[in-house]
């Protein structure tokens, strides 16, 4: 697969602090790459150089082997994490004015039912919900049909349900063979949408791969829980498991083995839990502290 953006040690430096600090990656054409970390750990700083918004104080971005330029704004989508829009005017007054500011677009038909517009397309902007407002941001993004859209943070803030629609929305725009480029703090949403996943700490890269390679590289094992009430205080202590919640917690590599022993112990496995390592779990792992610190 081709590389559609390649980063050669990006940093940028601001007066007392390293934003993104040397860092290289690159992003094939049609997957879904993103960029993860907890706030501050720059990765708006790294997508807008690659969008030519803001400029590196060293390094690179090259868009098909060509360093960015001013010509590539008609090629890119852009969501911004904050955004402005023009009040007293409706969603489809909006997507009529944004697209007179390109050369090629996309019909709006095709955007309203790929972004499912048509619900409130006559509702002032000001009345949108979050989720109404992302879907509107995200239609503004493609609105001149770009090859690769970049998407900050789009789904900070929604309700669960909301976060949910967004995510079928990156999987239609993926269907159509663009690139997307998405920041998240949300390891769960990096799960389900990312092909690759580049994750950052103050302004370095941590981690970098698919999420199941990087699960598998740094994970062995499983997470078993079951309530504490139903373990003696005696077999905790001597396996050296924690209770966490009420619920004693086992990390094991050998699932069979853990329930064999729970069971020749005598030990209820009512309300027992099972659970694979995720993308938070690495993080924490990675860094010793949790993403929402
Ligand atoms: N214009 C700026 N001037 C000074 N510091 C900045 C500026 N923009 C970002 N920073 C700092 O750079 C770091 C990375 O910020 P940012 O890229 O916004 O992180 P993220 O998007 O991951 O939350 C933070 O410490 C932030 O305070
Ligand atoms: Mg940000």
């Amino acid at each position: 697969m081709q590389d559609v953006i390649r980063v050669e040690n990006l940093t940028k430096k601001y007066k007392d602090v390293i934003a993104v600090d040397g860092v290289n990656f690159t992003i094939k054409k049609g997957t879904c790459f993103g960029l993860l970390g907890p706030n501050g750990a720059g990765k708006t700083t790294t997508i807008e150089i690659m969008e030519g918004i803001i400029k590196a104080s060293e390094g690179q971005v090259y868009y098909y082997d060509k360093a960015i330029n001013a010509a590539m704004s008609q090629q890119i989508g852009i969501q911004f994490q904050h955004t402005a829009l023009q009040d007293f005017l409706s969603v489809q007054e909006t997507l009529n004015l944004f697209t007179s500011f390109y050369q090629h677009t996309i019909a709006i038909s095709e955007l309203v039912e790929l972004c499912d517009l048509s619900e409130f397309l006559n509702r002032d902007n000001r009345l949108l919900s979050g989720g109404q407002r992302q879907r509107l941001l995200l239609a503004l993004a493609l609105i001149n049909d770009p090859d690769i859209v970049f998407l900050d943070e789009p789904t900070t803030g929604l309700d669960p349900q909301a976060r949910r629609n967004f995510w079928q929305l990156i999987k239609n725009i993926k269907a159509r063979d663009k690139t997307v480029v998405l920041t998240t703090h949300y390891m769960d949403e990096a799960q389900q949408l990312c092909d690759d996943v580049l994750i950052m700490d103050h302004g370095k890269v941590i981690a970098r791969g698919s999420p199941r390679q990087l699960l598998n590289q740094h994970f062995q094992e499983v997470f078993i829980s079951l309530p504490a009430i139903q373990v003696p205080d005696a077999l905790v202590e001597h396996y050296g498991w924690h209770i966490n919640a009420q619920q004693v917690e086992i990390t094991t590599a050998d699932v069979e083995a853990t329930l064999s022993l729970l069971l020749a112990k005598k030990i209820s496995l009512t309300g027992l839990h099972i659970k694979s390592p995720n993308l938070d779990d690495l993080f924490l792992k990675l860094t010793g502290h949790s993403l929402r610190d």
